[in-house]
Formats: structure tokens, sequence, C-alpha cells
């Protein structure tokens, strides 16, 4: 049998308690396509200070660099925000494992599930009928990782400081990234950018635009991201592929996330050139409900059928995930964050949820 090997982060919070659901949802994969995956665990964030004295241990890296895709949960939380911010989970492991991996292009799918439009933020008449945005995101440049950056001075001279710089090459790829995408499904992109005042997205718009001629076939628009952040609430409908740079994608996608129920609902793949990449739910690891099972482990599961998708190229595989998904929101199965006491709903823990996807698949 084909197998796999992949590298398995739980994380801090509620990241293990979700973990924990997506390998059982992979234990099932497994029987039912004859393929296994070889999983190494390792400590990442919180949980790589507390037992191996930093965010990302060298050994973590190694057996990310062994496997073929990683499994990440979520890092972060109240215990370690006093620590220095470069040791912290966030900047100490989760940004680190972005740019050593070279995970440069990162996929969220905003789908609205149809047994969930109750449970979205905005009135049924704007949601019926469904959406379905792909926010790319570009997660290896821009304000994250640009020099200089960090507290300059002392006291109350200081100063601090982020940069936002863009290169051609970096806007190029992930322009294709976006434009590749967009021909798979609703051939629109839209880029999203702050040109009426940042130099960095002056040049993204140019050549966002350049690299459109090479796609014809789908369509281009450009907005601003005050106005795409109102657009989103407003009508979500009109988008397709949403192209952002790095923070602009990692608000609108917690924006997006919530159109569709819940952030706990939003999976995302952080892709490398080639076949390797990193999946994980586009929240975080959620500190007020870690520790008491009520998480809810959807955006972890469909983050795992999106690495069977992206980098084991099962596709089939990856599909009867999302199904399973649908017919146990379908069946009534609901998470506290989801959960809308309406008839028909059964409201259900983590594991609970688990064991329905795995019932259904
Ligand atoms: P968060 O995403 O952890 O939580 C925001 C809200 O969404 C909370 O009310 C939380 O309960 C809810 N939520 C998130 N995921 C959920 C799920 N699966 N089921 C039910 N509810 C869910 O964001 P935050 O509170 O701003 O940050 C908490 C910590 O997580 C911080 O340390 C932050 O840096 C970190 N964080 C990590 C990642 C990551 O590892 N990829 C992403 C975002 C935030
Ligand atoms: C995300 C998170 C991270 C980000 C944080 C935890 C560094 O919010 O993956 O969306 O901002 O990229
Ligand atoms: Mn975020």
């Amino acid at each position: 049998a084909q197998a796999y090997k992949i590298a398995v982060l739980p994380g801090d919070g509620i990241g293990p308690e979700v973990m924990a659901e997506a390998l059982r949802v992979l234990d099932a994969i497994e029987k039912k396509y004859q393929v296994t995956f070889e999983r190494t665990h390792a400590n990442v964030g919180g949980a790589g200070i507390d037992n191996e004295g930093k965010a990302l241990p060298e050994t973590t890296v190694s057996i990310c660099r062994a496997s073929d895709a990683i499994l990440f949960g979520s890092v972060g939380g109240p215990k370690w925000e006093t620590l220095p911010p470069d040791e912290q989970p966030e900047r100490g492991a989760l940004l680190p494992l972005r740019k050593i991996f070279g995970l440069y292009a990162n996929l969220r799918p905003a789908i609205i599930f149809p047994s969930l439009t109750g449970a979205s933020s905005l009135k049924e008449e704007v949601i019926g009928g469904g959406f379905n945005v792909l926010v790319i995101r570009e997660l290896t440049g821009g304000i994250y990782f640009s020099q200089p950056k960090g507290i300059e001075g002392s006291g109350r001279d200081r100063i601090g400081v982020d940069t936002m710089r863009y290169s051609v090459p970096e806007i190029e790829r992930i322009a294709h990234v976006a434009f590749q995408a967009a021909r798979k499904r609703g051939k629109k992109v839209c880029s999203i950018d702050k040109a009426n005042v940042l130099s960095s997205s002056v040049l993204w718009r140019e050549i966002v635009t350049t690299i459109a001629k090479e796609y014809p076939d789908v369509e281009l628009s450009h907005m601003y991201v005050d106005n795409a952040a109102m657009q989103l609430v407003r009508w979500p409908k009109q988008f397709d592929v949403i192209l952002c740079e790095n923070m602009f994608g990692d608000i609108l996608s917690d924006e997006a996330a919530m159109l569709t129920g819940s952030l706990g609902m939003l999976p995302s793949a952080s892709l490398a050139e080639g076949s390797f990449g990193m999946y994980e739910p586009s929240g975080g690891s959620a500190p007020d409900i870690a520790g008491q099972g009520i998480a809810n482990p959807i955006a972890q599961i469909l983050s795992a059928g999106m690495m069977l998708r992206f980098s084991f190229g099962m596709v089939e595989a990856a599909d009867a995930i999302d199904n399973a998904v649908a017919t146990v929101l379908d069946q009534g199965f609901r998470t506290r964050d989801i959960y809308q006491k309406k008839a028909g709903e059964k409201l259900v823990n983590t594991k609970e949820i688990g064991d329905a996807v795995i019932a259904a698949l």
C-alpha cells in the first residue's frame, strides 16, 4: 500500500483536542483507501517551550523535513504571552515554520454548508443559496516578515517598527496561484490592496494586472481592503477568489470564516512550491474554551482533507471527507459554536463530531 509520512504538530489549547479527531478520521481513511499514514508527533509552540525549552525545537524541524506534509493544530496562549516576542509560540514557531518550508501560498476556503445558513452572522436573505469564497493569502512576506522590524530606542523615545515589503517575484508567484485556482472554479479573482496609500500595494496591483494577461479566461478586479471588509459582509456571493497580501488575508479570512458560521469551520492549506504543505485550521488555540472538549474539530478535519488533496493527490478521499462533514451537519450534529437551538439540532462535543464524521465515511 501507498504510505505517506505526516509530521503531527498539535500545539496548544484546543489544538490537541481537535487534532485527535482529525487523526481518527485519517485512521478511517487508511482502512477505506488501503493507504498508510506514518505519523510522527512533535512539540510546537507552548508545548515546545514547556517540554523542550523552545517554541520550535530542532527535532520538530527535522521531523517536518523528513515528512511529506505537516498537520498542524494551533499555538499560543496566555501562559506564554509574557516571553520575549521572538520566543513566543507565534513568532518563535508558527512564522518560522512557514518561512523555513517556503509556505508562501495560504488557501482558506470559506464555504457555507447548506444546513448552516442559520449559524452565519449574516441574514438568511444574504446567505441563501450559499457562497463559496477562497481566500488566497500570501504567507511568507509583507509586514509579517520584512525588515526593519522591532522596537528601537529606550523609554518614551522607543519606536515600534514594522515594514511592509513585496518583491516582484513574491507577487508574481502568489498571483499565479490565485489565477490557477480561479480557473478551476468561478473564474474571478478580486485582488485586495491599499494602493491609495501603500507603495507595496501600488506594486502589488501593477504586477497582479500584468500576470492577469496570462489568464484571459479569468476576470480580475481590484478592491481596497477597507471596502473588501465591508463587501464581504454586505454581499459575499460577489466573490470567488480573493487574493491578499499576508496581513490583509489574515484579517479577511477570519471575517470570511464567521460568514460560514464559526472560525472553527475554516480549514487552511499552506503550500510551498511542489507538493509539500502544512495544514492547519485558520483559527487559533481558543484559550477561552480549551480543555473542555467542546471545540469544533471540523476545521482541523477539513484541513486533513486538504492535505490529502494537495500533498498526496488523494482527491477521492478528500472529497469523501468534505462530503462526510456535510452529512454530519445535515444530520444536525453541532458543537456549541454553531448550535442554533433549532429543531433537529443535537448539541455535541468535539469527540462526537469525530465519531459522526467517521460513521458518515
Ligand atoms: P482564536 O482563533 O483562538 O479564538 C477566537 C474565538 O474563536 C474564540 O472565542 C474561540 O473560542 C473561537 N474559536 C476558534 N476556534 C474554534 C473552534 N475550533 N471551535 C469553537 N470555537 C473556536 O483567536 P484568539 O483568541 O485571538 O487567539 C488565541 C491564541 O491563539 C493566541 O495566542 C493567538 O496568537 C493564537 N492563534 C494561533 C493561530 C495558529 O496557531 N494558527 C491562529 C490564530 C490565533
Ligand atoms: C493565523 C494566525 C497567525 C497569523 C498568528 C497566530 C501568527 O492568526 O494563522 O491566521 O497571523 O498568521
Ligand atoms: Mn489569523
